[in-house]
């Protein structure tokens, strides 16, 4: 297992380029499924997650390869629809071939994904919207079976949640709805970015729908879908957490291929932060050179702060002086790096789903542990801003989802590595 190990002290200066979304990239690959024809995707980020869902796509009997930043799917025929739990346990997102293979051959089984790090995960919101096209569903043995005994059809989904809209529940019944006679109307869609990628590479695939990134989407279900040539969008989640990066070591850094609009919760609360933020087209300046103030963030779904920019949120109030309370809305458990950022210094209070925040002088350098993606990235940015010497184990999680992490920090002057442990 490798570790990395960062010195802290250095402003981050340059410029870096983003990586494509893997949260645009995975249900894409998985929509794929829809047609037997090749599609090619582009600007497929080099990836853990990546690369498992080319294995789920491979077990399912698709022909599936990673070349060049490119992913090239051929499906082919006859798709053998049962997504294995040694594949669905190591990434929830291979449940987005449930809505594909259901629609594709009729039935599929598919691993329950489970609950991880960040809290409960169910997945009663996709299951409800499939039933709703008529799809039966059993559960049995940890799998979900679904099938389409009498023939779907398209219907009025209503997919709000107590916790709101879910991005993966309203793609994975996007992808049956497109194959399913009639119309269907998605009442409280998702309206994140990744959403309306995959609503793109399905109308790219033939599919007719229109209303995605609003609450509410319709789809007239066709017969049949061709391969289809995509792009996908760059990521936002990466791009944020180099905003952040650079507004914690008081940088200057030019950000390249990103999507600025996508960003305009994150801009807002910076700038009330006291951080410079100058937008162009795919790219932005963040500088800052002053003394942060605090600011309260409430996560919530799109176009709110993003759940996955909580962490980092948390690393740069950490370090302002001053009280910030930092309210989770998606995930009330999403906690787990407040432990390891108190190791580190800082003085975080948690009061059931909020954090409160009170700013320190500095952070001393400490071995720490990376318990999910996200937190593993806050770990590192505080690591950016330590006295010392800090250690983030556990990177396999980092290795999900961000790309050459450590050459792209290294390359804005930061003094960071990776070690084999
Ligand atoms: C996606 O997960 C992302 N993953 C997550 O990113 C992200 O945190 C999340 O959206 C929220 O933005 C991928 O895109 C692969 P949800 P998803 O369904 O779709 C509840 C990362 O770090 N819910 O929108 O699975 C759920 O518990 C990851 O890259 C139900 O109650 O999340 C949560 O409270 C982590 N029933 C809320 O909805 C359901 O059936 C939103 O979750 C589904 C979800």
């Amino acid at each position: 297992m490798d570790k990395i190990v960062i010195t802290g002290g250095r402003r981050l200066k340059g410029e870096v380029q983003v990586s494509g979304s893997k949260n645009s990239a995975l249900p894409i690959m998985a929509a794929a499924l829809l047609s037997e024809e090749e599609s090619i995707i582009e600007n497929v980020p080099r990836l853990r997650d990546i690369q498992t869902m080319i294995k789920l796509l491979r077990a399912l009997g698709a022909k599936a390869l990673f070349e060049d930043g490119k992913v090239l799917i051929k499906p082919g025929k006859n798709l053998r629809p049962l997504a294995p739990y040694k594949l669905v346990s190591t990434m929830r997102a291979s449940v987005c071939v449930l809505g594909p293979l259901l629609a594709r051959m009729g039935h599929a089984e598919v691993s329950i994904p489970g609950g991880c790090v960040i809290g409960p995960r169910p997945i009663d919101l996709h299951l409800k919207g499939l039933e709703a096209l008529g799809a039966k569903i059993d559960i049995q043995h940890g799998y979900v079976h679904a099938r389409a005994e009498k023939k779907m059809r398209g219907n009025e989904i209503y997919l709000g949640g107590g916790f709101g809209s879910s991005v993966l529940a309203t793609g994975n019944v996007m992808m049956a709805a497109v194959l399913t006679s009639g119309k269907t109307c998605i009442e409280s869609a998702a309206c994140e970015p990744e959403v309306v990628d995959l609503a793109r590479f399905l109308k790219k695939m033939g599919a007719k729908i229109s209303g995605e990134g609003s609450p509410r989407i319709e789809i007239e279900g066709v017969k049949k879908l061709h391969g289809a040539n995509f792009s996908v969008i760059p990521d936002r989640i990466e791009a944020g957490t180099y905003i952040f990066a650079a507004a914690m070591t008081a940088g200057d850094v030019v950000i390249k291929n990103l999507e600025p609009s996508h960003q305009n919760a994150v801009i807002d609360k910076l700038r009330q932060a006291g951080v410079t933020i100058q937008k162009g087209k795919n790219i932005m300046r963040v500088k800052r050179t002053g003394r942060l103030k605090p600011v309260d963030v409430t996560t919530l779904p799109y176009p709110g702060f993003p759940t996955d920019l909580q962490a980092q949120m948390m690393a740069l109030m950490s370090t302002t002086l001053g009280i910030s309370v930092i309210t989770e809305k998606i995930y009330p458990d999403r906690f787990m790096h407040v432990s390891e950022l108190n190791r580190m210094g800082c003085k975080i209070f948690l009061e059931g789903a909020s954090a409160i925040v009170h700013g320190v002088k500095r952070l001393s350098g400490a071995p720490v542990m990376a318990s999910d993606l996200r937190a593993s990235a806050a770990l590192v940015i505080a690591g950016l801003v330590a006295e010392g010497t800090t250690e983030v184990h556990r990177v396999y999680h980092l290795d999900r989802g961000y790309e050459n992490l450590e050459s792209k920090f290294s390359s804005l002057g930061a003094s960071i590595h990776r070690e084999r442990e």
